[in-house]
């Protein structure tokens, strides 16, 4: 049984999980934290068990004690007010909330939304590519979507810098090692004020209502139903949560990938060259199956005993769907350890599955091509700065991520003015 959760595991996950796969495909294993969970690493185990509705998300189905130690991953849960969001609720409020949600975010919001990413990535870009160095994690892929989610929000500019600050603090704390910052305390208190922000700026936008997605929220209805001013304030809370680190390593994980796959690299730029963007569709796709953001699914609890894969696990029991060993599953997938940027059939798990599939997958989508398109195009000699073995990784449970990504690259000549 190879080790789980060490450093080395954290750097490449994968070979553990094809094991796993093939001894042990849901095994009770001991988390870091202590917890106990199965962990599923099957592709058709890990579909069935997202769609499964006796599985619940709500964490007072946990036989432990999760929710009073907070041990969910998500900082804020304690804060009893943003605890009902999407992720952490069951049907029938899901199914209305997510009903009144998905009037707001409609991919029209966010096509409407193009030419703001596009002028946030290219300003990212704009402010090192003269420099011939950067450190993407840092001065690229964390930036751009809290900007964005920012801007989508509604959150005006002038208090656009506090919000990133608590925001940049949550994320630093969730992973450790990711810049300063980030005491327990810290978190709370940045937690704390950004509720206290969102409930005053959806009261006050209340009154003003513009285009943005809070607007939406606090306008969208459903049979005479509409959200109330903590519900609005849980749900842009975990817009934000769902829609920031997961970004910021699809973009970190997914360029990580084309540094080191230079043919398929190359392939993309020709065709982003030959203005062609069916590959770049395929790529976003194959990048998130081959390493996503996203390595397990959140926490889900049995609510009455049930098997997965023939295993049988107790009511209360956590269970923990690893969508990146699903997505390597070679009884779903043709040669899954090679990336290949062309790969049609292509059912990954990377944004979930069932009733708690991406609400932002249409963003995250608009967001990675963008990234990738200009970074590709304007740095077109882009490479690695550093020994692929001295690359540190994140090792946090649900998400994987890069903590920096040094790379160089010819410096852009700056067009005369
Ligand atoms: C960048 C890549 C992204 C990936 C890989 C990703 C992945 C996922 C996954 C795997 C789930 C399901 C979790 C589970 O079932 O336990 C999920 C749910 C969700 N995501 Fe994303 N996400 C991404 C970006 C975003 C963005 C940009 C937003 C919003 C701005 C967002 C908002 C959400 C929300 C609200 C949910 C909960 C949906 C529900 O429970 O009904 N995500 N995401």
């Amino acid at each position: 049984m190879p080790e789980l959760f060490s450093w080395q595991f954290a750097t490449d996950p994968y070979p553990a999980y094809a094991w796993l796969r093939e001894h042990a495909p849901v095994r009770w294993t001991t988390l870091p934290s202590g917890v106990g969970a199965w962990l599923v690493t099957r592709y058709a185990d890990a579909r069935q068990a997202l769609a499964d509705g006796r599985l619940s998300k709500n964490p007072v189905h946990h036989a432990g004690e999760s929710l009073a130690k907070g041990r969910t991953g998500i900082p804020g849960e304690r804060n009893a007010d943003l605890m009902t969001h999407l992720l952490n609720i069951d049907p029938p409020d899901h199914t209305r909330l997510r009903r009144l949600v998905s009037k707001a975010f409609t991919p029209r919001t966010v096509a409407v939304f193009e030419p703001r990413v596009r002028e946030l990535t290219d300003g990212f870009i704009d402010a090192f590519a003269g420099r011939g160095e950067a450190d993407l994690i840092h001065e690229f892929a964390f930036p751009l979507p809290i900007h964005a989610i920012c801007d989508l929000l509604g959150v005006p500019r002038e208090d656009q810098g506090d919000f990133r600050d608590w925001a940049g603090m949550m994320v630093r704390h969730a992973v450790p090692g990711q810049g300063g910052g980030g005491t327990r305390g810290g978190v709370a208190r940045a937690v704390k004020k950004m509720r206290a922000y969102l409930v005053e700026l959806i009261h006050r936008k209340r009154g003003d209502l513009g285009d943005d997605l809070i607007s939406g929220l606090i306008r969208a209805s459903d049979h005479g139903e509409h959200l109330t001013e903590n519900e609005a304030a849980a749900m842009a809370f975990i817009l934000l949560f769902a829609g920031f680190e997961t970004t910021v390593n699809l973009i970190g994980n997914g360029v990580h990938t084309l540094l080191a796959h230079p043919a398929q690299r190359a392939a993309l730029q020709d065709s982003l060259a030959a203005g062609d963007g069916t590959l770049l569709e395929t790529a976003v796709e194959e990048l998130l199956r081959y390493d996503g953001p996203v390595e397990m699914a959140t926490w889900r609890y049995a609510t009455e005993p049930l098997e997965i894969g023939g295993r049988p696990v107790a009511a209360g029991d956590p269970v923990l769907v690893v969508l990146a060993a699903a997505d390597r599953d070679p009884a779903r997938f043709d040669t899954p350890d090679t990336i290949d940027l062309a790969r049609r059939d292509n059912p990954h798990l990377g944004y979930g599955h069932g009733i708690h599939y991406c609400l932002g997958a249409p963003l995250a989508r608009l967001e990675a091509r963008t990234a990738f398109a200009a970074l590709l195009t304007r740095l077109p000699d882009l490479r690695l700065a550093a020994e692929p073995d001295d690359l540190r990784w994140r090792g946090g449970l649900i998400m994987r991520g890069l903590r920096t990504l040094p790379v160089a690259f010819t410096p852009e000549a700056r067009p005369a003015s």
